[in-house]
């Protein structure tokens, strides 16, 4: 069986106390719910700001199945790049994860298809799980362009890799138009899109792998849709941004599997 994930993506919100002390709230219920001895919970990742990042991982160390990861990184390990953390320093905290190529980071910080594979390299030779976020825009949706443009970020951003590599990364959904907007993709368009992720996969490196691939869904995901949309097919689970920042509502979704 696949793996099912429910994975926080903070963004720049909390400051550092504030972050702490959601990531031991989540951490104290998952606890006393007894989560961490129900192998058939979702595995539990928390993306926090980079400050927030060790802290945040040294919290979640002590429970089975909860991980964190950063919400970037730079494709150098080291060097002359002022304001900027590498792959190496995130593993160096801890941390298993990393978000590459969210919508936000492709739209304000211009992280093109060439710089994203060698974010997903990096994270890869530093064995960091790359997250890779891919979707369209609504005019992409509206011009029936929406498979086209998922299908052109996969390819070019992540089946340059071998067996081995691909292996290693989780591909989030994200239709643009639904992140941080309350409207969600209805659970027949995520499982449409998902199925469609899971075909290209499946041509590229046979059946095994792409049952293997946890693909999640991501754009205004809560506590009230979240069920309907894990119960489809091909939906492993969600990347929950706003949601992810109120402990009642993070704990909700986590237990909608
Ligand atoms: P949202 O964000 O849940 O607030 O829509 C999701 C994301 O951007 O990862």
């Amino acid at each position: 069986m696949r793996k099912k994930i429910v994975a926080g993506n903070w963004k720049m919100n909390l400051t550092y106390s504030e972050g702490v002390s959601l990531a031991e709230e989540i951490c104290k219920r998952l606890n006393e719910a007894g989560v961490k001895n129900l192998d058939l919970m979702p595995e539990v990742l928390f993306f926090p700001p980079y400050i927030h990042l060790s802290q945040v991982t040294k919290i979640s160390e002590g429970l089975k199945g909860v991980f964190s990861g950063a919400q970037n990184c730079h494709t150098e390990p080291k060097g002359a790049y002022t304001g900027e953390i590498s792959a190496p320093m995130i593993k160096s905290t801890g941390a298993t994860h990393v978000l590459v190529g969210h919508s936000e980071r492709r739209a304000y910080f211009g992280e093109d298809d060439q710089m994203l594979v060698a974010k997903v390299k990096a994270a890869l030779e530093n064995e960091l799980i790359p997250v890779f976020c891919c979707g369209e825009k609504l005019p992409e949706r509206e011009k029936e362009n929406h498979f086209e443009v998922v299908r052109a970020q996969i390819e070019n951003g992540i089946f340059w890799l071998d067996e081995t590599g691909f292996e290693n990364v989780v591909i989030a959904y994200e239709p643009v138009w639904a992140i941080g907007t309350g409207v969600t993709a209805s659970p027949e368009q995520a499982q449409e899109m998902h199925a469609f992720i899971r075909k290209l996969i499946k041509e590229k490196y046979g059946d095994d792998l792409a049952e293997k691939t946890t693909i999640l869904y991501g754009g205004s995901c809560n506590p009230k849709n979240a069920a309907s949309l894990f119960s489809q097919d091909d939906v492993d689970g969600g990347l929950i941004g706003g949601a992810s920042l109120k402990a009642d509502d993070f704990i909700e979704i986590i237990k909608s599997f």
